[in-house]
């Protein structure tokens, strides 16, 4: 059997933040066929369907969901070597980080700096997943999806993805139309160290890493140090994305706290560092209510404690966003996708 049903499924149970009501009807799916079967019924029947991975970056509201959650657990991992390139496909539902341990483990270069992020493969090109100066989409070859309105399957190139910070097509043209079923990461035997990124930089301080597994480690110990562990408390890493501000907005900003990280995004904007201006702006590191609040290390990270609600946390969200507003008069957007 390759799928399930089931009815009336806890959905705090299937993300990482741990809260939410429940789902009408909820089903695994371990390959394409089921996908496309799980997807029929559901049509069939009109329920709406949502598909979701390790839910690591999902916000599940205490109604939970009226049709069919559909989670992605296609497994499986190959590869193609193409001279001193590696091409490895990876089934959606494969838990992202066991392929980075894998690849890394191999020597190919790539995905190292991407290392101990939670969720699923199919879910990073949804919002184009990065870490410490890498995102997926600098990396991705192809992605294959099943179109849940014509019922084929397809591969998209990475320039048919529409890659932004934080953001693909996956999330803008066609949200839930196309389900990912696998990825296609194009990865290097040769050396390859990218570790521009201050945390990296600092830690290496001139010495260039001999090999993937060196930089792999290192990612590790700075994440351990900044994130809390989502296997013991809710959290869904960065709840809000950093702001991109004009130059204008962002020399202003500047002019007022000299120290607040910016870095060019794309031609003429500005993306800020949100952390510091929740950290040292704001003053709202570790700042809650008891049920919820922003991480002691890194004031972008969210931390429900046990027991906290969908809406304590999305009142909480509201309060930070207003808090950034007053002070900065910047409109942030949640990371996090609400279901
Ligand atoms: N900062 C503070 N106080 C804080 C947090 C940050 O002053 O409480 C300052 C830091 O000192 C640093 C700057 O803000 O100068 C940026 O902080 P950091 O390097 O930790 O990165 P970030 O911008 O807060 C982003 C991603 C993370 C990713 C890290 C590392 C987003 C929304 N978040 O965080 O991604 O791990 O960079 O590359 O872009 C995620 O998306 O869920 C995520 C965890």
């Amino acid at each position: 059997m390759n799928s399930d049903w089931r009815e009336y499924e806890p959905l705090a149970l299937y993300t990482t933040l741990k809260v939410g009501g429940v789902a009408r009807y909820l089903t695994t799916v371990t390959t394409v066929s089921a996908v496309a079967q799980m997807v029929t019924r559901a049509q069939a029947l009109a329920l709406p369907f949502v598909t979701i991975g390790g839910g690591s970056n999902l916000l599940i509201s205490d109604n939970g969901y009226p049709g069919l959650v559909i989670v992605m657990a296609i497994a499986g991992m190959s590869e193609v070597v193409r001279g001193d390139q590696v091409l490895v496909t990876a089934g959606a539902g494969m838990v992202f980080d066991e392929l980075v341990a894998t690849t890394v483990r191999r020597g190919y270069w790539g995905l190292e700096n991407l290392s101990h992020i939670p969720g699923t493969v199919g879910a990073t090109p949804i919002q184009n997943v990065g870490a410490y100066g890498v995102e997926v989409a600098d990396l991705i070859e192809s992605v294959t999806v099943y179109d849940t309105e014509t019922g084929v399957e397809g591969v998209l190139q990475t320039d048919q993805c529409a890659f932004g910070y934080r953001t693909s097509r996956f999330k803008t043209v066609t949200p839930q139309r196309l389900i990912i079923t696998s990825v296609t990461f194009r990865l290097t035997k040769n050396d390859r160290p990218q570790v521009g990124y201050a945390d990296l930089a600092q830690r290496f301080a001139g010495i260039v890493p001999e090999s993937p597994t060196v930089v792999r480690d290192a990612v590790i110990a700075i994440r351990s140090a900044k994130f809390p562990d989502w296997h013991t408390v809710g959290t869904a890493g960065s709840f809000f994305k950093n702001p991109i501000v004009s130059r204008e907005v962002a020399h202003e900003l500047q002019r007022r706290y000299p120290e607040l990280p910016c870095y060019p995004h794309g031609t003429s904007q500005i993306k800020c560092s949100l952390g510091y201006i929740l950290d040292k702006i704001c003053g709202l590191r570790g700042f809650g209510d008891g049920r919820v609040r922003l991480y002691e290390a890194q004031a972008l990270v969210l931390v429900a404690e046990r027991g906290a609600t969908a809406t304590n946390i999305a009142d909480f969200a509201v309060f930070v966003a207003q808090q950034v507003y007053e002070k900065t008069g910047i409109v942030i957007e949640r990371e996090v996708q609400t279901l």
